[in-house]
């Protein structure tokens, strides 16, 4: 096993009816800011007992926060907290909305052209608000994590950063919430939860089953309970285990201590970035290329993966890898999501304009290895056309 540093603070208050617990986690003299997006907490009841719980306190509210959140949209979120002198933030919805809010956090007092902090993934942050979270969509983890991801309209550039004083504070997790989602955000979820454990586990051995062992049962819990989610959309325990396997999936317990890809979601970040394709739209269909190309450095935990996620055990090496990436492939696709770029009426020409995007962001050696390089990229995207 790898050293590593395991670091999270973040409290999870998790089941039906949670939201009511709002008044025991938000500081008593706070003065909140709630972020959402464009109103679906209006429609499912988040919001009025969201508002409920926070009767009698100083509450403003910032909406607007779009899928894929713009630094243009949260730097008036920033305005409006310098300007109201407030001191706590509350996220309410999706990652895009936690995410956004961590960008808030971290610019309101920023000295400086905020944007440097995606310029510098991060690092430069000394001081953040704040903040606490009500997930309503399980996909991201950004609810017990310190990651974000931005998008500058203007410059076609969606790109991440992280530090340690990110953590939510708290996240209220209600599998309940997530009754009203749309098909096409319960497959995303899914797949955005799946790509994030396959970042972590799908690289090279270090000897460590707890960490193995962990991801294979999280990856075989969205496998099985990812249809159900779809075919049985208010059944509230299906609910609860894609949430739960979601958030898990990226708070830190099994990236720690073993290496970690993330090419694919570098890749997939430039496909949103110009194309506006969802993020698991994005990694659905860069992930099964991204296997299938670099499969003799990750060969022993694909077998591994062949062997114990999917069952696969017999025929050659190379049949066993081909026939699990087929899988994760076909999963996705169960799961609604498309995985080739001509499934989005994406082709050769967009394949250029990636590797371009890519070589301007610095994302020429990427994965486990380093060795991700540009012309690596090309081949991932042209396995995927
Ligand atoms: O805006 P509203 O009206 O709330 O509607 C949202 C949005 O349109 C809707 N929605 C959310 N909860 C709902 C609901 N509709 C009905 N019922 C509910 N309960 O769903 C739509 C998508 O929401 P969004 O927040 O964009 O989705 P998701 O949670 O998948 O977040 C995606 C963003 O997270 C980033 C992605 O890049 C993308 O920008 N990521 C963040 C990560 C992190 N912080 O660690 C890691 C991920 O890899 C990812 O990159
Ligand atoms: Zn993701």
């Amino acid at each position: 096993m790898l050293d590593f540093d395991f670091y999270n603070p973040t409290h999870i208050l998790f089941g039906k009816g949670r939201i009511a617990d709002l008044p025991k986690v938000v500081p008593a003299n706070a003065r909140v800011l709630m972020l959402y997006g464009g109103g679906s907490i209006k429609s499912n009841g988040v919001y009025g007992e969201v508002m409920a719980a926070l009767a009698g306190r100083v509450v403003r509210e910032f909406s607007g926060i779009e899928p894929n959140p713009s630094y243009e949209t949260l730097m008036q979120a920033v305005e409006l907290v310098r300007k109201e002198k407030l001191d706590f933030l509350l996220a309410v919805g999706g990652g895009s909305v936690i995410d956004g809010t961590k960008f808030v956090a971290a610019a309101v007092h920023f000295e400086g052209d905020p944007w440097s902090i995606l310029e510098n993934r991060g690092r430069n942050i000394k001081q953040a608000l704040p903040f606490g979270a009500i997930l309503t969509l399980p996909a991201t983890g950004s609810e017990m994590n310190n990651g974000s991801v931005i998008t500058r309209k203007s410059l076609h550039a969606k790109l991440p950063f992280s530090n340690r004083l990110l953590f939510p504070a708290f996240s209220i997790l209600d599998p309940a919430k997530t009754f009203t989602l749309p098909a096409k955000q319960v497959g995303n979820g899914v797949v955005d939860a799946y790509a994030h454990v396959m970042e972590q586990y799908m690289t090279y051995p270090v000897n460590s089953p707890v960490q193995d062992r962990f991801a294979e049962g999280l990856l075989q819990t969205l496998i099985e309970e990812g249809p159900k989610a779809l075919a049985m959309p208010d059944d509230y325990d299906v609910r609860a285990n894609v949430m739960w396997c979601a958030t898990l999936a990226l708070n830190g317990l099994i990236g720690a201590g073993v290496p970690q890809d993330w090419a694919t979601h570098m890749i997939g970040h430039e496909l949103t970035a110009l194309y506006g394709l969802d993020h698991a739209q994005t990694l659905a269909i860069v992930l099964p290329g991204m296997l299938r190309v670099r499969k003799d450095s990750k060969r022993a935990k694909l077998l591994q993966y062949a062997a114990r996620v999917w069952n696969i055990t017999q025929g050659d090496d190379d049949a066993r890898i081909e026939e699990a990436i087929k899988h994760t492939q076909d999963f996705f696709e169960q799961m609604g999501v498309k995985t080739r770029l001509s499934d989005y009426r994406l082709d050769a020409q967009s394949i250029e304009a990636v590797l371009r995007q890519l070589g301007n962001h610095g994302m020429v050696s990427l994965g486990e290895q380093r060795d991700v390089t540009l012309d690596v990229s090309r081949k991932v995207l042209e396995m995927s056309a």
